[in-house]
């Protein structure tokens, strides 16, 4: 390509990057997690590892997209990087597609719970329930299972996905962002507002932010170093990709903290809501794990609310806004792979990439339903993709992207994309280079190691 594809601008730029790391890893997860884990002492323990782990590997990622210039293959390409440096590329590309594969369906749930919500079939009473666990828990056991709906769903999110990424880099995705992340934090405050006046709403605080430390285990710190890496997109080659969008004055460093900072922020507000709803309506006995949360315990919080039905369908649309700008990012991945490897121009990427998704998230989709009993090593179609790609694919491709860019770039490339060849100072950059060389790699080995044992 002669000119180079760019964001337009700085502002458009972090959106679409914060819009990237802002899925539902910060707004499902990690409430459940700190609910899990001892609260404050869980954020305590987050907030650390995204301090030492989360920034310095989103900076090397970012240096090797804007040194690299291309896709995640293509960047280690670009650099001269020889022998088989590539592949790492190559696995990040194998593990965002799929992720992209089960996320899609995931998002395709919360659009349809926003779509229940505004008809108002998600609170219609079921004959012979009469708790409003029961009936939310029914509801999404039966969804869920359900093969056409989730489907259907599935595909509009494929649809929406195709129609921006077709707009391009800047009509597109920076559009998309410029206008969801606005959306996303003002919703998010109005929720706070809320949540603020319910009686239960100091208890709610102090659990979240009393920590309780007594809870803390070598699996919980492993925890909070997973979830780190999932809600900041990192080893996904999102952040590669969008880098390589990036022009050449952006700083990096500081953009990778803004980032990193407005995604926990994000997931401290989230918790600042919750955990007050929880309280008040005296939820906090029940079990948050998985998609109960969500799906379960907030639907039975908004129909004890008054106007619940608006609450509900703010909720939804926020847990789809945060997911929808997730998928755009991890589909740019191939995208840019095939625009960039094989020449393509961007429509055809575009189909190329994500129509054949219209088989393979339905057969995740499905897998809930009428495929559950097709299983490999006891997991179904969608846990296996969450399983190979988060826990096996993402640490190994992250280990050597730091042991790549610390170690074998080439000389000085790393200093120059932090510093923008030096015409900016930065007192980071020793320490950001320390952690990617020899802290990042040896956090992630041992949570990688300790998925097996
Ligand atoms: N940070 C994202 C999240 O929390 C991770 C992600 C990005 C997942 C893109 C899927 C697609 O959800």
């Amino acid at each position: 390509m002669s000119t180079k594809t760019q964001f337009g601008s700085k502002i458009g730029l972090v959106a679409a990057t914060v819009g990237s790391a802002v899925g539902l890893g910060n707004v499902w997860r990690f409430p459940a997690e700190a609910q899990a884990n001892g609260g404050a002492a869980f954020l305590l323990l987050y907030l650390g590892c995204v301090l030492i782990l989360g920034v310095p590997v989103m900076v090397a990622e970012f240096a090797l997209g804007r040194g690299g210039g291309s896709d995640a293959v293509g960047s280690f390409k670009n650099l001269g990087a020889g022998k088989h440096w590539w592949l790492v590329g190559g696995l990040a590309v194998i593990a965002s597609y799929l992720i992209m594969s089960f996320y899609m369906v995931v998002a395709g749930w919360t659009l349809e719970y926003m779509w229940q919500s505004v008809t108002g079939a998600l609170y219609a009473p079921i004959e012979g329930i009469d708790s409003l666990r029961g009936l939310f828990q029914t509801k999404m056991d039966s969804y869920v299972v359900d093969d056409l709906n989730p489907l259907i769903a599935t595909w509009i999110v494929i649809a929406i996905n195709i129609g921006v990424l077709m707009a391009g880099v800047q009509k597109g995705i920076e559009r998309l962002s410029n206008w969801m992340m606005p959306l996303l934090f003002v919703l998010l405050l109005v929720f706070m507002c809320y949540a603020m006046t319910l009686p239960g709403a100091g208890d709610g605080l102090k659990f979240f932010f009393n920590p309780d430390f007594s809870k803390i285990t070598t699996e919980t710190v492993l925890k909070a170093l997973g979830q780190t890496f999932f809600s900041l997109s990192l080893g996904m080659g999102i952040l590669v990709t969008y880098a390589s969008y990036y022009p050449a004055d952006t700083k990096l460093t500081r953009t990778a903290l803004t980032v990193s900072l407005m995604a926990t922020l994000v997931a401290v507000m989230v918790g600042m809501i919750i955990f007050p709803g929880v309280m008040s309506f005296h939820l906090e006995g029940e079990e948050m794990q998985g998609s109960t949360l969500v799906f379960v315990t907030l639907p039975e919080m908004f129909a004890q609310m008054p106007l619940s039905a608006m609450w509900s369908v703010m909720f939804f649309l926020l847990l789809f806004v945060a997911a929808l700008t997730s998928t755009i990012s991890i589909a740019e991945v191939s995208v840019a792979f095939l625009q960039e490897r094989f020449g393509m121009r961007r429509l055809p990427a575009v189909l190329t990439s994500l129509l054949p998704l219209l088989a393979v998230s339905s057969v995740c989709s499905l897998s809930q339903g009428s495929l559950s009993g097709f299983t490999v090593f006891g997991m179904t179609v969608f846990e296996l993709f969450d399983y190979v790609a988060t826990n096996i694919l993402l640490p190994i491709g992250s280990i050597f992207l730091c042991i790549y860019v610390g170690w074998f770039a080439p000389k000085g490339m790393f200093r120059n994309q932090i510093t923008n060849n030096g015409t900016i100072r930065s007192r980071m950059a020793p320490v950001i280079l320390s952690l990617v060389r020899y802290v990042a790699p040896l956090l992630i080995a041992i949570v990688l190691i300790s998925t097996f044992l």
